[in-house]
């Protein structure tokens, strides 16, 4: 039974970042730019319980979160679904209900079905903040990436994107983090293109303001950024119809090989070579190091995929004091 009905104006969860308006971008990109700055003035969020849930692995974000929770001065209680009641076929739903009941201030929500975060939302009355929900969004990694690609082009002071023009790559299909990333950068006014093997390049991407296809040789010099994203193997053929009991569940590849796939969407140095004076590199990670990206472009000078990590933890502080009330 929903808590709120599905009609009902929600303003302090955070389930995505399409449609969010460029103000509301800005008031949370600038928000982590004064815990950059200044830091955390006292134990803000004292006395809150924030209660993470996280039923698909994860090692940047979860923690991040953890971190985020404790610097603010609020508690944090993790539940991963191999350890708790979903493995006995708990809803996520009855799970969230159930903690809620026990007093938590706020939902942090990883699942791998599309829409979780949101389900969650209607059924519990504490705010949700969307950890990654399957192929649809991860808004917390999209305002980390807003905010390094800011810093990293000195876009800090009014977070304006024009001018800049962005490179996304590889499986996009896949990619919760593109579907935030593409909404936050063209909001804010950066040219993104999405590239990869046609199977891995919806047209849909083209609604979310980008434009989709070209080639990686063709469109890296003229790009002040570009974004590589891991291939997603285990989500392949998600969404087909399920293989019967016992049997092996069909994997519907959008590549031939991860060779051929090297030869045309790796960043490779020899490509980050023709990249222009400036310009940066980015992955949300876990890297597959050796297929999308080369480990001496990963840790070479163009990357500013630790900035990522880092800015992490202070956007998840900027949206849950949002969340919760604190700003
Ligand atoms: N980028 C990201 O979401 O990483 P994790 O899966 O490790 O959280």
């Amino acid at each position: 039974m929903a808590k709120r009905p599905a009609s009902a104006p929600v303003t302090s969860d955070l389930l995505g970042l399409q449609g969010l308006s460029a103000s509301a971008l800005r008031e949370l990109l600038t928000a982590t730019r004064e815990l950059a700055t200044r830091g955390v003035k006292g134990d803000e969020l004292r006395g809150h319980i924030v209660a993470s849930l996280f039923f698909e692995d994860s090692t940047r974000t979860r923690t991040s979160f953890a971190i985020a929770v404790k610097r603010l001065g609020a508690e944090v209680v993790e539940l991963i679904g191999a350890g708790s009641s979903v493995s006995k076929g708990e809803t996520l739903i009855d799970t969230a209900r159930n903690v809620e009941a026990m007093g938590v201030s706020a939902f942090v929500v990883r699942a791998k079905q599309a829409g979780s975060a949101a389900m969650i939302a209607r059924a519990v009355g504490p705010p949700v903040i969307n950890a990654g929900d399957g192929k649809h969004e991860h808004p917390t990694q999209g305002l980390l990436d807003t905010y390094t690609l800011a810093e990293a082009k000195g876009r800090l002071e009014d977070f304006d994107l024009t001018g800049l023009r962005v490179a996304i790559v590889g499986d996009i299909a896949s990619s919760r983090v593109a579907r935030s990333a593409v909404a936050a950068f063209s909001t804010l006014g950066a040219k993104v293109v999405c590239v990869g093997p046609p199977g891995m390049v919806p047209g849909g991407f083209a609604a979310l303001g980008a434009t989709v296809g070209g080639s990686l040789d063709g469109v890296l010099p003229a790009m002040d950024a570009v974004m590589m994203l891991r291939i997603q193997f285990e989500r392949h053929g998600e969404g087909k119809t399920p293989a019967p009991a016992g049997a092996e569940a069909p994997k519907a590849s959008p590549i031939a090989s991860v060779r051929e796939y090297r030869e045309f969407y790796a960043l490779t140095p020899e490509r980050a070579a023709k990249m222009k004076k400036g310009a940066v590199v980015m992955h949300p990670g876990p890297i597959n190091r050796g297929i999308e990206l080369d480990e001496a472009v990963a840790d070479g000078p163009r990357s500013v995929i630790m900035r990522q990590v880092t800015h992490g933890v202070l956007v998840r502080m900027a949206v849950l004091r949002w969340c919760l009330g604190a700003r």
